[in-house]
């Protein structure tokens, strides 16, 4: 990195988008160009996010990106498979994604988690785009890979436009539906008050220099100031997952934000209960070039700098918290950095009532994002945590007054065998979905049922 990048760190794009619509295939034709520009190795993997350099996304955008533009080091693409709800991860350190691309299907527009993710953007203030994904699949397209939006529409036949417009026209309709004034990127003056839609395909590549082009320029352009970072001081970061890793044991998938974090470092990490206070083992990286979701084999790495995904092992981490805040402690005092952590988990945690339905969740940002949507419901709740449906949370459900709190909410969670069997034989009801608003309209229904 240049000195002037120095304290200048790379902004984190969430890829948001519902199911099949193309985020983990455009991170691929992203990456995929990046070896064939020749710039393989400037790509560094990360766990659950890829880096993407300055020099790379100028080598893919062509004339559209000329480096001396910025000086913003790159962009750190976070793929959101089952983590759907992160970028409602606020901690007073700061706002996991900075900003995201929510992927459409031109074919499928708007679906369930399209308007869910649409919300957490809202709620979170994330500022994004929308990525009009597979226009390759307008009946009759003619393409021509990796091209610039324009020569390549400009290429396609007086009716092939016409479709592809009219699909355009209807995401930029739902997108208003929705509340949100939208257009076609090259007409966008203002990308804060106006969402840019950017035409792709995953698969030719089409689109994606002006993709890259847009992120980069609202980045730089928005972003600049959040992007100053403290490079050498302890890093900051928020937990993806908690994961098994064989030799390791219980490892964190991190995200981190702020400052380093290197072995040897005592970290405080989020806990189900309390902070926990360890020291990292080893930061494990996916190699090179890898599949970074199926990489099972990693390279030990001895400082990571922010921003970054990375594998943290470290002992005593089994009760670590998805969503929950990380933080290296460094030449600090123990006692104030765990007071920073407990600070942050209180911000984030969900306020309770007296008498309600009992909401369990994958991570503390989809817990946060549920209470949300009860509470525009009006739904009471008497108890909320991350983690699958055990048995005691049936305890809890089955003590209600009403019968309609006698319902326990489960957000992406398993049911845990003995929990489901309890709720049987207790007469509580058990709700799971993978799409909040399923999930709270599936008990508004449940409740209907109840009082008719
Ligand atoms: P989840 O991770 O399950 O939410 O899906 P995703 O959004 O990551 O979608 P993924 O990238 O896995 O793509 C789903 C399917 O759509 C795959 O079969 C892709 O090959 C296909 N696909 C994605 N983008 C394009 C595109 O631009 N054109 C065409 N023709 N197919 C695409
Ligand atoms: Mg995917």
């Amino acid at each position: 990195d240049s000195p002037e990048n120095a304290s200048l760190r790379t902004p984190i794009v969430a890829v948001l988008g519902h199911v099949d619509h193309g985020k983990t295939s455009l991170l691929d034709q992203i990456r995929g160009s990046a070896v064939i520009e020749g710039e393989a190795g400037a790509i560094t993997q990360h766990i659950g996010a890829t880096a993407v350099p300055l020099d790379v996304i100028s080598a893919i955008a062509g004339d559209l990106v000329d480096p001396d533009d910025f000086d913003l080091p790159g962009l750190l693409f976070i793929d959101t498979p089952g983590h759907h709800s992160f970028t409602t991860l606020r901690s007073r350190g700061g706002n996991l994604a900075d900003i995201a691309i929510l992927v459409v299907d031109v074919n499928d527009g708007f679906q369930p988690q399209t308007i869910e993710a649409l919300d957490i953007l809202q709620r979170s203030q994330t500022p994004f785009i929308v990525a009009a994904n597979k226009i390759d699949t307008v009946p009759g397209w003619n393409p021509t890979d990796d091209a610039p939006i324009k020569p390549t529409y400009d290429e396609q036949s007086d009716r092939v436009r016409g479709d592809l417009d009219e699909r355009l026209y209807e995401i930029i309709g739902e997108l208003s539906d929705e509340g949100f004034s939208a257009d076609l990127y090259w007409r966008v003056q203002h990308f804060q008050r106006n969402i840019g839609v950017v035409p792709v395909s995953a698969m030719t590549g089409e689109g994606v220099p002006d993709l890259l082009t847009v992120m980069m320029g609202l980045s730089q352009r928005y972003m600049k100031e959040e992007m100053e970072i403290d490079v050498a001081g302890p890093g900051v970061g928020t937990v993806l997952e908690v994961k098994e890793e064989k030799g390791f044991g219980t490892t964190v998938d991190i995200v981190l934000y702020d400052g380093t974090i290197r072995t040897d470092d005592t970290i405080v990490v989020g806990g189900t209960t309390e902070p926990i206070v360890t020291d990292v083992r080893a930061l494990l990286q996916p190699r090179p070039l890898a599949e970074i979701r199926t990489e099972s084999r990693f390279e030990q790495v001895e400082q990571v700098d922010a921003a970054a995904g990375i594998k943290v092992a470290a002992p005593d981490l089994d009760d670590a918290m998805a969503g929950a805040p990380v933080r290296v402690v460094r030449d600090r005092a123990l006692d104030d950095v765990i007071e920073e952590v407990e600070a942050e988990l209180a911000e984030i945690a969900v306020d309770t009532d007296e008498q309600g339905v009992v909401v369990k969740a994958d991570t503390l940002g989809s817990l946060e994002a549920m209470a949300d949507a009860l509470g525009e419901a009006e739904i009471p709740i008497v108890r909320a945590e991350v983690g699958d449906v055990a048995p005691r949370d049936v305890s809890v459900a089955s003590t209600a007054d009403e019968h309609k709190q006698r319902v326990i909410l489960g957000f992406n969670v398993d049911v845990l065998d003995d929990a489901e069997e309890r709720a049987e034989i207790d007469d509580v009801r058990v709700f799971t979905d993978d799409v909040i608003y399923q999930l709270v309209e599936g008990y508004e229904d449940f409740v209907e049922e109840l009082e008719r």
